[in-house]
């Protein structure tokens, strides 16, 4: 008798625990009532409103900000002048400056011992010439241009001499600073231009 009490007050015990089976269950197919069709079409429109928001202030952000182009510096110092050899285009600077040093013991209009620095842009349609040393030379490989090593034009289709960038020497540490943002040109009779050369005629 206790063990059926004992079972029967186990059963209610049970069933106080276990809520009523359907509860549990989800109501299928679901009851469509005015207000879950509203809130579904409503967060529906209230999501795509926020994309669309969202993909429009990036676009406005995106032409805000200015289109920065990532190029190596304009202006570097080259070492000193004594680290080079006279009357032989520097190479080391060709390929990531662009750039050719020159010590020239005698220039183009016979001013003694200058420095210069040439762009390595051929003045035809742009290619990069080659430095022929053996031929005293530089040579342009598109359309056989021939340059001295002064910048001077000589041979071949290039309508001018290549461009000068402007070249001083550092008062502190006594380098060489070759400035990309000035060019000269000698068809213009920039060449005369005091930044467009080193004088080192008295060093
Ligand atoms: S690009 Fe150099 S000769 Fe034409």
């Amino acid at each position: 008798m206790a063990e059926e009490q004992r079972t029967g007050d186990g059963v209610k015990d049970l069933r106080r625990r276990v809520p009523e089976p359907y509860s549990l269950v989800a109501e299928y197919p679901p009851k469509i009532t005015r207000r879950s069709f509203f809130m579904s079409w409503a967060g529906a429109a209230w999501t795509a409103f926020g994309a669309a928001s969202g993909a429009g202030t990036l676009a406005m952000l995106r032409y805000m900000m200015p289109n920065v182009l990532f190029e190596p510096p304009q202006v570097f110092k080259a070492g000193k002048p004594e680290d080079y050899e006279w009357d032989r285009p520097d190479e080391r600077f060709k390929q990531d400056k662009k750039t050719w040093i020159v010590k020239l013991s005698k220039d183009y209009n016979g001013r003694q011992k200058v420095l210069v620095a040439l762009d390595t842009t051929c003045t035809h349609l742009g290619c990069t010439p080659n430095v022929l040393f053996s031929e005293s030379k530089i040579k342009c490989p598109c359309h056989g241009s021939g340059f001295r090593f002064t910048g001077i034009n000589f041979e071949g289709p290039a309508p001018r001499p290549l461009e000068r960038y402007a070249v001083s020497i550092d008062p502190i540490d006594g380098q060489i600073v070759v400035d990309k943002n000035r060019k000269f040109q000698q068809e213009k009779g920039q060449w005369e231009d005091k930044a467009s050369f080193i004088d080192l005629s008295t060093a």
